[in-house]
């Protein structure tokens, strides 16, 4: 992947490939027969399928097969007992609405859409409930515990406390929808081999989760995935639909190609569950937090429970003695949600950023000061120190730069024109471990490296990151170092996902590096060569053409028990909300980012503006609206659901305090993906608040609701 324009060691080394077309995503691959897929999905929420009649729809020009339960071939790992996930094809039970419940294939695509059309179903309607809101109330739905209750000092301490705040913050459905459908290629051969060509954020768990369905050997599983078109979480799992695909090529002994339809997005590929919080404050008159309760509903399915992170910064993020959370889920007839940017962090700082700043409004206090005042030396959960924290130093660059001082603490107190402008702060955290990998690294003659890990890059940057740490290990300009990725069959690593890449990956990068040096200076000395030689000429003198090393990096450093590790942001955005339409248009935004040592400066600013604009989303417009009639989503398309445009996003000033963390890696380099979103859409609902007086506890905050 070379780079033709620029000459800044800090390009995306992929960048010209992505934006001149050269980069190929899973569904541009094109294998000599392949054949189209396309899903029939049902259309009542909870049932049974009574009859498919798929006759017309098999007769239809081009078409090779339909697959349903009625026919479906034999998935040995499908047979086995247990297991809550949904098996497609498995039994004749209708769970969700836009359930997958057959699968037309046809020599292309428009005739399986086509014959897709002509497939009839009939079913015995059962009752079902999709209505999250109604259901936290209503005693006969069941609520499951999502997390172990958890108590600090006195429960419920809030109520007892000088100031008060008890509030409830609520969150729709929302949906990852990168631009790239989700899809698989799948390829079985007589030798029950397969390969497939997938979207996924995670190569190795694509392999097992297909091995282990069709019970055959994870070595006979490829996965190519080099290029994936935005992920955000959805595609950290192999959903029913690709084994489906599996099954399809297997049966029909052809290469099949599946590629869901932007509506089937909505219901195949997770979304972030709805939620519902209920947050208690208590304080001192002068500001001293002495209470917090945490009380949480998030959204989950019949068949299988999905449970985040949504309570967890509750615990830690402020010092107060007594804090006590509970978190529940509430199964509905809908399909699983899964894991969406921030994942529940930044449903649950939505909530108690929030109320945060609710209280220092209580309290006539400007909320920066409020934070600060509360803010712990200490992790108050784990009674132990944090392993880098310089929210502080963050508060300060990130006020200066947005002109914190120009807002007042008064809501409703600068107009321009027909626009009221207000000011909001708040904050995110995430967890910054890190997990094991391998990378194996080949030094060549020719003064090239080339590292390899079963490592994915959803839009990240993996390749750049990895290059940049070991272009400074081993001296090598990045242009001579490739990193491959996106492959089963490289050395293993864990999938892209809860912002750990870079520190898992780069962490066996690093290792890796050291040991080729350590080759080096071997080789060197027993040729008699000077210890700072260059490995090129080490290799010559040696006859090598190449030394290959291939480590496994620890998963964390020896003393990480001691520290609690979390990557901190702050982010301060500037509204103006029309007075008499009642738009918001975000007209600021300063991120600033405490995630230890910058290691790719160009791909960690693209990570917080990324971040931004899915905040700016789930601020004011993202929404998956249910008819709970229906069980079936209203807007599920891109007119309807508004993910933000260019025109919704004003220039992001990103400010990272770039600092080493002594203690998560060697880099120093603490996670970002999630902190990028993580609070963002409480400074907003902070900052409408600011503007309008105006507090708004349900996202999205749309027109109807600020009016
Ligand atoms: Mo992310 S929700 O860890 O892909």
């Amino acid at each position: 992947m070379g780079n033709l324009f620029f000459k800044d060691e800090n390009d995306r080394v992929d960048g010209v490939d992505k934006v001149t077309g050269k980069a190929k995503y899973f569904a541009e691959y094109q294998l000599p027969g392949l054949t189209y897929g396309v899903l029939v999905t049902s259309t009542i929420t909870k049932g049974k399928i009574t009859a498919i009649d798929s006759k017309a729809a098999s007769g239809a020009p081009g078409v090779l097969g339909v697959l349903s339960h009625l026919n479906k071939p034999s998935v040995a790992g499908y047979e086995a007992e247990g297991g809550a996930k949904l098996k497609i094809f498995y039994t004749d039970q209708v769970l969700f609405n836009g359930q997958p419940i057959a699968l037309v294939v046809a020599d292309t695509f428009e005739r399986a859409t086509f014959a897709a059309s002509l497939v009839k179903v009939t079913y015995e309607k059962g009752a079902f409930n999709t209505d999250f809101e109604k259901s936290i109330k209503d005693a006969s739905v069941k609520k499951l515990q999502g997390a172990a209750p958890y108590v600090r000092g006195v429960e419920n301490a809030y109520k007892t406390a000088e100031v008060q705040v008890e509030q409830t913050y609520v969150m729709p459905v929302e949906t990852h929808n990168p631009m790239e459908l989700h899809g698989i290629i799948a390829d079985w051969r007589p030798n029950d081999q397969v390969t497939v060509y997938a979207k996924t954020q995670g190569v190795k768990a694509t392999q097992n989760t297909i091995a282990g369905a069709f019970k055959i050997p994870a070595e006979s599983v490829q996965v190519n995935s080099e290029f994936v078109g935005g992920g955000f979480g959805m595609a950290l799992r192999t959903w029913p639909l690709e084994i489906a695909t599996v099954m399809a090529s297997k049966h029909l002994k052809k290469p099949v190609k599946l590629v869901i339809t932007r509506d089937q997005m909505f219901t195949m590929v997770g979304n972030r569950p709805a939620a519902h919080q209920k947050i208690g404050l208590g304080a001192t008159k002068d500001g001293k937090i002495t209470g917090i309760t945490h009380t949480a509903f998030g959204q989950s399915s019949t068949y299988e429970n999905f449970t985040e992170g949504v309570v967890n910064m509750s615990k830690f993020m402020y010092s107060s003695e007594n804090v006590n959370t509970n978190y529940y889920i509430v199964p509905l007839d809908m399909s699983v949600p899964i894991w969406m940017r921030g994942p529940g962090e930044a449903t649950g700082a939505f909530a108690l950023e929030s109320a945060i700043d609710e209280m220092a409004h209580a309290l006539d206090m400007d909320p920066l000061d409020f934070r600060i005042k509360n803010d712990p030396e200490k992790d108050p959960a784990q009674n132990r120190p944090f392993s880098s924290k310089y929210i502080k130093e963050a508060y300060k660059l990130g006020s200066a730069k947005i002109g914190w001082d120009k807002r007042k603490n008064k809501p409703r107190s600068i107009v321009e024109g027909s626009w009221n402008v207000g000011y909001g702060v708040s904050i995110g955290v995430f967890n910054a471990g890190r997990g094991r990998a391998s990378v194996k690294g080949i030094l060549k003659a020719d003064g090239t490296l080339v590292l390899q890990s079963a490592t994915s890059d959803i839009g990240p940057g993996t390749g750049t990151g990895m290059g940049l740490i070991a272009s400074k290990l081993m001296n090598i300009p990045t242009d001579k170092i490739t990193f491959e990725l996106g492959d089963s069959s490289l050395p293993p690593a864990p999938s892209q996902g809860g912002s750990a890449t870079l520190s898992t990956v780069g962490s066996a990068v690093n290792d890796v590096c050291v040991a080729l040096k350590a080759t080096i200076a071997e080789l060197a000395a027993n040729s008699n060569m000077d210890a700072t030689s260059n490995f090129v000429d080490v290799l010559k003198k040696n006859n090598l053409p190449m030394i290959e090393k291939t480590i496994q990096s620890s998963q964390n450093n020896p003393d990480a028990k001691n520290y609690s590790m979390y990557s901190f942001s702050i982010h301060f955005v500037q509204v103006k909300v029309h007075q008499l339409t009642g738009v918001v248009k975000v007209s600021k935004i300063v991120s600033v980012g405490d995630s230890g040592k910058i290691v790719s400066p160009k791909t960690a600013r693209s990570q917080m503006v990324g971040g931004a604009v899915g905040g700016i989303g789930m601020a004011l417009t993202e929404e998956a609206i249910l008819d709970n009639r229906y069980g079936r989503y209203v807007n599920n398309n891109f007119a309807d659901y508004h993910v933000p445009v260019h025109a919704d996003v004003p220039e992001v000033d990103v400010i990272f305090i770039d600092k080493p963390d002594p203690i998560v890696n060697p880099m120093g380099a603490k996670g970002m993906g999630e902190i990028a979103i993580i609070g963002f859409a409480g400074a907003v609902a902070n900052a409408v608040f600011n503007a309008t007086g105006k507090r708004i506890r349900s996202l999205p905050i749309t027109p109807d609701k600020v009016l």
